[in-house]
């Protein structure tokens, strides 16, 4: 640990040494985070003319929301950041991060980035192998790691940062509520858990206590799409991290920024008001069609929308797995040969 470091920390918080390690005065040991970024893709440009009925200009002032995606291959996930974008739409000088947790990078999902419009980062950030198999396993965590390595490494210590999951649903309040973020703030999470809800207890504005169905000893039982971080705040703090700790992460991370109670600011009427849900989609497995390879070419539309839906991850085609297509006309199943050769 250098000198300047360690000076630093010694004026903003109290540590202390142990076998050589420094030890946070809430017994965690931090480090700082090295992970090797992968940009897969990126377009900071903002290409929407128009938002909420007024040119793009208008809204230049306003600090930039750093917008935080973990996201992973599976059949739901491109509708999932298809719905995520259509909210996203609104909203003004918002950078969306997102982090594909696989080992390759997707060029499918470049393409629908770029469409949207708005400025964007794809990084891909596969979970270690060695978690992988864990139950539970730390889900969007080397995602958000890689985004808050992101984020360092631009020197992007301007504008706030937030962790919005791609199965959340957000109310366009939310982004005018946390944007002003002088360091943390926080509002109630719906549907989380055995409560239907997890967020702050509010005394005289002020955040005193937490509703949260699960405590297991955490000093911050707040869901991750229940804060945001000031960027300038956040830089202080050389040890921001987020370890692979499942059920802990939020917690983790939080403390790994210094956060006291009497920093937080409510938001949300006092945290009165729902702005995010931790809505689940229910996740199936990846569809079966039985079609022989020679029909899927342009005689017809399917071998684009079946070669389509396989970029996406939605459905595979096969030879000779279980039965063939159903292709009907007039009530009546046909023979492949007959609408397609
Ligand atoms: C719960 C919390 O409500 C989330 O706020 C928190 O991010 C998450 O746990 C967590 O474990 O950190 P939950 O709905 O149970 O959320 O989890 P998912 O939505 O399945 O996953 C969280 C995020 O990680 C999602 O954005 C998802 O796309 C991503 N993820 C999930 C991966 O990147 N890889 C995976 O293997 C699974
Ligand atoms: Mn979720």
């Amino acid at each position: 640990m250098s000198e300047e470091i360690l000076r630093f920390l010694r004026e903003h918080r109290s540590i202390s040494k142990t076998n050589n390690l420094w030890k946070f005065n809430d017994s965690i040991h931090f480090r700082p985070l090295n992970e090797s970024l992968h940009i897969c893709s990126e377009n900071l440009e903002d290409h929407r003319q128009f938002l909420q009925d007024k040119p793009r200009s208008d809204y230049g002032q306003l600090p930039v929301i750093y917008f935080v995606t973990p996201t992973y291959p599976r059949r739901e996930q491109i509708p999932e950041l298809t719905r995520l974008a259509h909210t996203l739409l609104h909203i003004p000088r918002l950078h969306w991060l997102v982090a594909d947790d696989q080992e390759k990078c997707n060029n499918f999902i470049d393409t629908l980035l770029n469409r949207f419009g708005i400025p964007f980062t794809h990084l891909m950030s596969p979970m270690p192998s060695k978690f992988r198999n864990e139950k539970p396993a730390p889900r969007g965590v080397a995602n958000r790691r890689a985004a808050l390595q992101y984020l360092r490494q631009h020197n992007l210590t301007n504008g706030v940062l937030y962790f919005g999951d791609d199965d959340n649903t957000y109310d366009l309040q939310l982004f005018s509520e946390i944007r002003n973020t002088q360091r943390v703030s926080m509002f109630p999470v719906g549907l989380i858990a055995d409560y239907g809800v997890s967020g702050p207890v509010v005394r005289k504005g002020k955040v005193v206590a937490f509703l949260d169905s699960w405590v297991a000893g955490r000093r911050w039982p707040v869901d991750m799409a229940g804060f945001a971080v000031n960027l300038e705040y956040m830089a202080q703090y050389p040890y921001v991290n987020m370890p692979y700790k499942p059920g802990y992460e939020e917690d983790l991370f939080l403390r790994s920024i210094g956060l006291k109670m009497d920093m937080i600011e409510p938001r949300g009427n006092n945290c009165t008001d729902i702005l995010v849900w931790h809505t689940q989609t229910k996740s199936k497995k990846l569809g079966m069609i039985r079609l022989e390879s020679k029909y899927l070419d342009d005689r017809s539309n399917l071998g684009a929308l079946l070669l389509n839906l396989k970029l996406m991850g939605v459905a595979s085609t096969t030879e000779n797995e279980g039965r063939n297509a159903l292709i009907s006309k007039n009530g009546k199943e046909k023979p492949h040969s007959i609408i397609l050769s």
